[in-house]
């Protein structure tokens, strides 16, 4: 590693626990700073190596983050995803946006060496082939939250073009992880349901039955966010963002696969103003760039990543219901 260390801004959300946790065991307690607005709900965040309080909107006090713990690597995780963005578009805009030009801006001023940030397959939209979606293709999207991440791709190449900024980006598919939950993104069903699934036996989706979108276990897409960030330069050429593929479901679909974990589980489909959101994203992505340039291979396909939700969320219950 480097001489410096690693911030990562938004360390209290889905992505930011799982990345946390990793990146400590990969680097060392001490070399990785993690920080959020809130307080992590998982006390070992806090507890198990530096912690800040910082809000992403404060540039002053993330320079002063950046210099007292000379950071050299962030990842800038902290965003408003599409669900809740459609309800507050001018707080997303400037939450999604000045964060990102705070950090871009830290890197072109030379205090910190290298950036990752995260897309999302909101980029695309209705006009953008929605069948194994290629690298380079349309991008009309008609959300806030993905017209942000299509703005952000293209002043991250505009950083990296004119002013040598190294910053690396992946469009995450939904991601579905146990540990920490989602906030407000469309693909939050995913996870969801099995928390309903395992406590209640039931699950009220707010997608149709037939909606199939791109998703990833995120065991995959924190060693990608991992990989990409540290793969040498050269590898890195596209410097808006990478497609990543994990794997692709419906509704119905992972309904199927709980009831082999859970015979008696059953789904009805109640869909809210997400439905349109989901209607305007793809069904599947196709990655060839991402494996081609840095080696990017999933592990988790539909019926791994359910086996491993399940036995984890009733361990879950089970460490919460033992009494003292
Ligand atoms: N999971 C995100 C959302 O649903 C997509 O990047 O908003």
């Amino acid at each position: 590693m480097a001489s410096g260390k690693i911030l990562v801004i938004g360390a209290a959300g889905q992505i930011g626990v799982d990345l946390v946790l990793t990146l400590r065991k990969e680097f060392g307690d001490t070399n990785v700073v993690a920080s959020d607005i809130r307080v992590p709900a998982i006390p070992e965040i806090v507890d198990g190596g530096p912690f800040e309080n910082l809000n992403i909107l404060n540039d002053q006090d993330l320079l002063r983050v950046v210099e007292k713990h000379n950071i050299d690597t962030v990842y800038h995780l902290a965003a408003m995803l599409s669900a809740t963005a459609e309800k507050n578009p001018d707080k997303a805009w400037d939450l999604n946006m000045t964060s990102l030009f705070y950090v871009l801006d830290l890197a072109r001023a030379g205090k910190i060496k290298k950036i990752f940030w995260p897309s999302s397959i909101a980029v695309f939209g209705p006009t953008t082939p929605p069948i194994d979606t290629p690298q380079h293709t349309i991008c009309e999207p008609t959300t806030v939250y993905g017209i942000s991440k299509l703005a952000g791709e293209q002043w991250c190449s505009y950083y990296h073009q004119k002013f040598g900024v190294d910053v690396r980006s992946i469009r995450y598919p939904g991601l579905i992880s146990y540990k920490s939950a989602p906030g407000g993104g469309t693909t939050d069903y995913a996870v969801e349901i099995f928390h309903e699934a395992i406590r209640h036996g039931h699950y009220t989706s707010f997608l149709k039955e037939d909606t199939a979108l791109p998703m990833m276990y995120m065991d995959d897409a924190i060693r990608a966010t991992i990989e990409i960030t540290n793969a040498p330069a050269d590898r890195v050429p596209i410097r808006t963002s990478y497609n990543l593929s994990g794997m692709s479901f419906t509704p119905a679909g992972i309904a199927a696969e709980i009831k082999k974990h859970i015979p008696g589980f059953t789904i009805d489909y109640n869909p809210d103003f997400r439905q349109n959101i989901a209607d305007s994203w793809p069904s599947s992505i196709n990655d060839d760039y991402a494996r081609r340039d840095w080696g990017w291979q999933r592990q988790y396909d539909l019926s791994a990543m359910t086996e491993v939700m399940i036995r984890e969320i009733r361990a879950q219950i089970a460490a919460s219901e033992v009494t003292f």
